[in-house]
């Protein structure tokens, strides 16, 4: 059983919502974990909707506080925790594991995971994060979700959540003491993972698709591309999308 301070519940509506609600009205402590067993109203990236299956998709919150984590370096937050998602995914087992930027955890060419922070920000600083984590683990199907996979699906292993979710909060609180100086590290490490690196993907602007070559992510956030004229240019996530099929 892990040493930190985990609390467990049966069902609430999202674990980042329950926390967010919980820091504003009491106190959260630096480290707290919320884990739910089941989720009845998840929330994703972008305003979507984050879909689980009661006691075999892990989806839990952590309240993290900082010390001197500039905003300017909140990518690098991100990437840290995308880091360790799939460190711990390539130590259970799973070999084909790489991140879909700017945050989606993927097992070849399905997604097995999904990020969303939040961040508490005071003036350049990035005060304290609510880190909200959902991976897909024990599944053995999913309707109408053509791009949706699971552990179970990928290594035909069913795994216990709660010994994931103890791994993976060992692995984000170490990685959380290299943010401050490692970031260049960080993102280069970040930019090798990135599903499709060097290969071409169809991405969508505002008003049309193009194919472009996936280059690397630079400290932003935002995501290289090598256009189909050989010139490179960077956007941020706001203004490209990426697309899933090839
Ligand atoms: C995404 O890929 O769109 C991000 C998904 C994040 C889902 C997790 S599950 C735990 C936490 N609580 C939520 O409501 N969302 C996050």
């Amino acid at each position: 059983m892990s040493h930190f301070n985990i609390i467990k519940l049966d069902a609430i509506s999202s674990t980042n919502e329950f926390l967010k609600k919980k820091c504003k009205s009491s106190e959260c402590k630096d480290g707290e974990i919320i884990w739910a067993k089941d989720q009845t109203n998840g929330r994703g990236q972008s305003r979507n909707k984050w879909l689980s299956q009661r006691g075999k998709s892990l989806t839990f919150s952590v309240y993290k506080e900082f010390d001197q984590l500039r905003t300017s370096n909140s990518f690098v937050l991100n990437a840290c925790i995308a880091l360790s998602i799939v460190n711990v995914l390539k130590k259970i087992g799973l070999n084909e594991v790489s991140i879909k930027w700017p945050n989606d955890i993927m097992a070849e060419n399905k997604k097995i995971g999904g990020i969303l922070i939040e961040n508490i920000v005071k003036s350049e600083y990035i005060k304290s994060s609510i880190i909200g984590i959902g991976l897909n683990i024990n599944e053995d199907k999913f309707v109408n979700l053509s791009y949706a996979t699971s552990l179970f699906l990928e290594i035909n292993k069913k795994i216990k959540l709660e010994k994931i979710l103890d791994i993976l909060i060992e692995e984000l609180f170490k990685s959380f003491n290299q943010l401050n100086n490692r970031e260049n590290y960080i993102m280069n490490l970040f930019s090798s993972f990135l599903w499709k690196l060097n290969k071409d993907v169809h991405f969508k602007n505002k008003d049309h698709y193009f194919t472009a070559k996936v280059k690397g992510v630079k400290l932003s956030g935002n995501l290289i591309i090598e256009l189909s004229d050989g010139s490179i240019s960077d956007f941020n996530s706001n203004e490209i999308k990426m697309n899933y099929i090839d």
